[in-house]
């Protein structure tokens, strides 16, 4: 069974390996960022209550975010495996997802802050078909899946990458300890093509 969660600083690379291996395998990407977003773009409650948090780089409550995930993970399509990108980010959001699913494999993609800032202030988005690209290899800034216009995420601005990453630094990273202890954790090196490290994402999880 394919329970996975995905761990690693912010532009590390997260949500791209998950786009592929979700499609390889067949089993839902659920990332509580995109889910968050689509709040604040609908304006519904909680995207209305995350939206400012979001702005500064600052983690949304745990309370909020464990409801939302707690709420996808029990729809069908979970049933047979799943990919948790961004998800947990806290102790308490690690328990949490604990007392609901056994996480089978936590996969931590390591890339040094200083290599993170310049990939997210690159980053552009689409937000028709949520394609996730970089001004390095989509300089014209138009999505080359749906033919939309890429834009800068709200939160990819210098001051904010930085926030974000303090963040990570302090609530986040101690999730790499809890999941080593429960055995079931991977670490790879994320500073290497978005190729290798997929072949190396398939290895660790034993897909030919
Ligand atoms: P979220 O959307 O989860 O952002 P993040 O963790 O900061 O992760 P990113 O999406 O920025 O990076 P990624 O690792 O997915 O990298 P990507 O593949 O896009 O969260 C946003 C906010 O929502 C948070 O700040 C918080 O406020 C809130 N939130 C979300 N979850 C929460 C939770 N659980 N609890 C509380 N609050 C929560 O790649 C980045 C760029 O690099 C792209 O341009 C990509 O094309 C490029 N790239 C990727 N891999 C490579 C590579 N190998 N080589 C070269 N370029 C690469």
């Amino acid at each position: 069974m394919y329970n996975l969660v995905f761990l690693g600083p912010p532009g590390a690379g997260k949500g791209s390996q998950a786009v592929r291996v979700s499609q390889r395998l067949g089993i839902p990407h659920i990332s509580t960022g995109d889910m968050l977003r689509a709040a604040v773009k609908n304006e519904t409650p909680i995207g209305l209550e995350a939206k400012a948090y979001m702005d500064r780089g600052e983690l949304v409550p745990d309370e909020v975010v464990i409801g939302i995930v707690k709420e996808r993970l029990s729809l069908s399509d979970a049933e047979g495996g799943y990919i948790l990108d961004g998800f947990p980010r806290t102790l308490a959001q690690a328990e949490a997802l604990s007392n609901v699913t056994k996480v089978t494999k936590a996969i931590n993609i390591a890339v040094e802050d200083e290599k993170l800032v310049k990939r997210l202030s690159g980053r552009r988005v689409c937000m028709k078909c949520g394609y996730t690209g970089h001004l390095d290899y989509d300089p014209d800034e138009i999505c080359p899946k749906c033919g939309d216009k890429l834009i800068q995420r709200d939160d990819d601005k210098p001051d904010t990458i930085r926030n974000r990453l303090a963040v990570y630094n302090k609530s986040t990273l101690p999730l790499i300890e809890y999941y080593q202890g429960l055995g079931v954790l991977e670490e790879l090196d994320g500073y290497r093509s978005i190729d290798a490290v997929y072949i190396d994402v398939m290895r660790v999880l034993g897909v030919q």
